[in-house]
C-alpha cells in the first residue's frame, strides 16, 4: 500500500487533486473529484497487456491520430467501493465489469485486461486512493476504468497500441433528484442503438449518442429520456445511463439482453435478488403501452443504484407512479441491494469483494 506522504506529496496544483477538506459529504453528487492516483497498463495489438502502475491523476498524452480520438475505439466501465463502519472497503462484483469489458473488446476489435488483471488493477488504484473513498452511507468511490485505442491510425483499422487506464472519484447520488423520483419522458425520434449495432457493450460512442435527446428533455425539466427499439418504435429499451424495470401485480418485468440493451451488472443483480425473494421476474420484450398500467417503474445502473421513476411522459401523456417516493417493490429492492454493496447484510451470493 502506499504510504500516506506519498499521497500528499501530489499537491494539487499539479494534478488538479481535490482537498479532502473541502469535500462536504453530506452534500457530495456525482460529479468529477480528482484524487491521488489513477492506474496505467499498455498493449500491442494481439498482445498481452503488460504490467501496470500507478501515476499520479492528471492530463494523459495521446497521439492525435489515436484511433479511440478519431474512429471512436473504446470502452469503459464503472464500479463502485464502498467503506464499511469496520473500516473494511467492499468492492461489488468487479469480476463482472472485467467479463463485460472482455465482451466489449471483442466486439470493438480491441485487446482487453484478462479478469485477473482487470480486478487486480481496480484493487490496486482503489487502495493507493483509499482516503477519497466516502464515510460508510455517504456515498462510494466511483472507478471508472477506460480501455482505449491510443496507437495511430489514420485509414480505418484497429489500433496497433491499447491503453488500459483506471481512475476514481467519490460520488453521491447520480440524478439531483437525490433518490427522489425521476421524471422520464419517451423518447419517438432519436434512437440509442440498432439490431447489429454496439447498444449491447459499452462503447463510449452509445454515450455521446444520447447527449442530443437527453438535452432537450433536460431543458423541458425531465430528469432523462426513456428509449424505444428503433425497428417497432414500441418496445421499451433503456434511459441514457441506466435499465429499465416495470412492476404490475408483483411481476417485474424488463427488457431482455438482445444486442441492443446493455446488460447492466446491477440489472442483473435486482434481477437475482428479486427471484432469491420470491418475485417473479420476466425478461421479455415489454411494450411502451406496460407504461399505463404499471404500479411501479424504477432503473438501475452502477451509477444510478436503483431510482424510483415518478413519471413517464409519452406522446404529450403523463403516466404518474406510486405517491411521491419508492413504490414498495423498489423500496424493498434498494434495500437488499444497497445494504449487500454496503456490507450492511449478510452476502450469501459472495458479491461483494474485501
Ligand atoms: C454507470 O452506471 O456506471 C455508467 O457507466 C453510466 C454512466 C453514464 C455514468
Amino acid at each position: 500500500e502506499l504510504s500516506r506522504n506519498r499521497c500528499d506529496a501530489v499537491s494539487s496544483s499539479t494534478t488538479g487533486v481535490t482537498e479532502l477538506a473541502e469535500i462536504d459529504w453530506d452534500k457530495i453528487d456525482f460529479g468529477l473529484k480528482p484524487t491521488d492516483y489513477m492506474y496505467a497498463m499498455k498493449c500491442s495489438r494481439d498482445g498481452e497487456f503488460s504490467q501496470g502502475q500507478l501515476q499520479p491523476f492528471g492530463n494523459i498524452e495521446i497521439n492525435p491520430s489515436a484511433a479511440v480520438l478519431n474512429y471512436g475505439q473504446g470502452l469503459f466501465e464503472g464500479l463502485k467501493a464502498y467503506r464499511k463502519q469496520d473500516g473494511n472497503i467492499l468492492l461489488f462484483r468487479p469480476e463482472e465489469n472485467a467479463i463485460r469489458m472482455i465482451s466489449g473488446a471483442e466486439r470493438m476489435c480491441m485487446p482487453s485486461p484478462t479478469v485477473e488483471q482487470f480486478v487486480e488493477a481496480v484493487k490496486t488504484t482503489v487502495l493507493a486512493n483509499k482516503r477519497w473513498i466516502p464515510p460508510p452511507g455517504k456515498g462510494s468511490l466511483y472507478i471508472r476504468p477506460l480501455l482505449m485505442g491510443t496507437g495511430a491510425v489514420l485509414g480505418l483499422a484497429p489500433a496497433p497500441e491499447y491503453t488500459f487506464l483506471i481512475f476514481v472519484s467519490p460520488v453521491g447520488n447520480y440524478f439531483k433528484e437525490g433518490v427522489a423520483p425521476i421524471n422520464l419522458i419517451v423518447e419517438t425520434e432519436f434512437h440509442r442503438a440498432t439490431p447489429g449495432g454496439t447498444g449491447g457493450v459499452k462503447t463510449i460512442g452509445n454515450y455521446a449518442a444520447v447527449l442530443k435527446a437527453q438535452s432537450i428533455a433536460k431543458a423541458k425539466g425531465y430528469s432523462d429520456v426513456l428509449y424505444l427499439d428503433c425497428l417497432h418504435k414500441r418496445y421499451l429499451e433503456e434511459v441514457s445511463s441506466c435499465n429499465i424495470f416495470v412492476v404490475k401485480d408483483n411481476v417485474i418485468s424488463t427488457p431482455e439482453i438482445k444486442g441492443t440493451i446493455l446488460p447492466g451488472i446491477t440489472r442483473k443483480s435486482i434481477i437475482e435478488v428479486a427471484r432469491s425473494q420470491g418475485f417473479k421476474v420476466e425478461e421479455r420484450n415489454v411494450t411502451v403501452d406496460e407504461l399505463v398500467e404499471a404500479d411501479e417503474v424504477f432503473c438501475t445502473g452502477t451509477a444510478v443504484v436503483l431510482s424510483p421513476v415518478g413519471s413517464i411522459t409519452y406522446k404529450s401523456q403523463r403516466f404518474s407512479y406510486g405517491e411521491d417516493g419508492f413504490g414498495t417493490v423498489s423500496k424493498q429492492l434498494y434495500t437488499s441491494l444497497t445494504s449487500l454493496q454496503m456490507g450492511l447484510s449478510e452476502d450469501n451470493m459472495n458479491w461483494t469483494v474485501q
